[in-house]
């Protein structure tokens, strides 16, 4: 099996059995360093970092240097022609041409897709706005397969910023996938966003319930449980008996805590001074219970207030171990991708079929993506990227962004092939109405506003075909 030339820009490119295959080299890796040194002798890697980082930017920069190869960096937007205005897909290709391999980091959701789709060379995303960070679910993944030599079957819950956190969002689409369930502990208004709840029921065969509204009893204020995905390899009916599943699940323990903190460069500035004290902190009292007795405490870091230095020195805490797990595992991963090494897939991790197929919508009329954060949206980046969008529903009917994978559910519609294709049966339509339906996804024309489709309608409109 060979991952040369790929790219790693959310976890859904690597199958089950890639990253297995990903984890045995790493572990070959971690107990033979210095061994690899020369693998990747005369190779370049550029590591591209817009956004702060300790461990991703240096242990990616570490593994290269131990895999022979170099390293050529920036830190800064003010230090690139990026400042100047240029696009993400210029630098790319300029990038593309001085090194092998590209590790990209930036605050723009969908960033680094258009790195991927211009530079030429593989590319990593090591962390695009709240959207994904691939990387940093390998280097969990990994923690947890060492410490429970599996993942299917367990139980991991996510706990603190699960609707900012790129980390979150990345490793729930991969613990689905490995037949693992989860619970959802979110702070206060930090639930996991609406899009990725959706995938995560349409995509993957559990059943994930929101039980925010069930009694739980007093102790449930420490762990507050807000919604579950149980795997379909649990025999739970989650759907009959949504408190006495959970119940069920905390009662066979927690297997992970995976602790994040409130991402607050990625919201508004709260003027509420107490919403910090609210978020909600694992400590000594927390794992006091008896569902976390043999529980593998996580973080991504860095970690600031949520996780108490109290329990640092506890056997149960692992997010030391898990950052250092960053450089065998990102050695794998870069020598896999420069073609360095090949390997054999394992059969233990058997595929999931998680790549739906879907339509794509590209038609150019004013529907944009809905996040104002999306690279789709940045005036230097509109000059070339055309909105995308898959069709993942007509009931009722939703467009997915193909950059940042939030969702858009339009008010009006078309078809291009209207009736007999005289002028007065081309008619707009609400996307509620029954026509949308009858609309074959080629022929779909989809409207920002009713302005847009009564100008369509009266042939001053430009819906063109890309
Ligand atoms: C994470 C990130 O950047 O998203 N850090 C990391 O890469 N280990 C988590 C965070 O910043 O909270």
């Amino acid at each position: 099996m060979s991952l040369t030339n790929r790219d790693l820009v959310t976890i859904d490119d690597l199958s089950n059995e890639e990253m297995e295959a990903l984890f045995c080299l790493a572990d070959e890796m971690a107990d033979s360093t210095d061994a690899q040194y020369g693998l990747c002798r005369g190779k370049i890697m550029a590591t591209l970092f817009f956004e702060p980082s300790t461990r991703t930017r240096l242990s990616f920069e570490a593994a290269m240097l131990r895999l022979g190869g170099s390293v050529i960096s920036t830190v800064d937007v003010g230090a690139t022609s990026l400042a100047k205005g240029e696009s993400i897909a210029d630098m790319a290709k300029v990038v593309g041409s001085y090194a092998d391999i590209i590790v990209i980091r930036h605050p723009w959701e969908g960033a680094a897709k258009v790195v991927a789709d211009y530079a030429g060379i593989p590319v990593i995303n090591a962390g695009d706005g709240g959207h994904e960070h691939p990387t940093q679910t390998l280097c969990d993944l990994y923690t947890i397969r060492k410490e429970r030599q599996t993942l299917k079957g367990l139980r991991i819950a996510l706990w603190g910023d699960l609707k900012h956190g790129r980390t979150i969002h990345s490793l729930i689409y991969a613990l689905a996938r490995l037949g693992a369930s989860i619970l959802f502990c979110p702070g206060s208004g930090l639930e996991l966003p609406e899009h990725v709840m959706r995938r995560l029921n349409t995509e993957y065969r559990g059943e994930l319930k929101k039980c925010g509204h069930l009694n739980h009893g007093p102790d449930r204020k420490l762990f507050p449980i807000d919604a579950m995905y149980i795997t379909p390899t649990s025999h739970h009916q989650l759907a009959m008996l949504p408190d006495i599943s959970l119940n069920v699940e905390l009662q066979a323990g927690v297997d992970a805590l995976y602790v994040t903190r409130l991402q607050k460069e990625r919201q508004a500035p709260t003027t509420d001074p107490q919403e910090r004290k609210k978020y909600p902190v694992v400590d000594k009292e927390l794992l006091k219970g008896k569902e976390f007795e043999k529980t593998l405490v996580m973080h991504p870091l860095p970690r600031v207030d949520e996780l108490a230095y109290e329990i640092d020195s506890d056997p149960r805490s692992k997010y030391f171990k898990q950052a250092a797990h960053g450089i065998p595992v990102r050695m794998a991963l870069t020598a896999m991708l420069l073609g360095a090494r090949v390997v054999s897939i394992s059969s233990k991790y058997p595929s999931f079929a998680h790549k739906v197929e879907y339509p794509i919508y590209r038609r150019h009329s004013g529907v944009r993506c809905s996040n104002l954060n999306c690279v789709s949206n940045q005036e230097t980046e509109t000059k070339y990227i055309k909105p995308e969008f898959t069709i993942v529903s007509d009931e009722p009917l939703t467009l997915r962004c193909i950059y940042c994978q939030h969702e858009l559910y339009p008010e009006y519609v078309a078809s291009s092939d209207w009736h007999q294709g005289t002028l007065e049966h081309k008619k707009y339509h609400s996307a509620r109405s029954r026509w949308t339906k009858k609309i074959r996804p080629e022929n779909l024309i989809v409207f920002a506003s009713e302005d847009e489709a009564r100008a369509w309608q009266s042939g001053n409109g430009a819906c063109t075909k890309e």
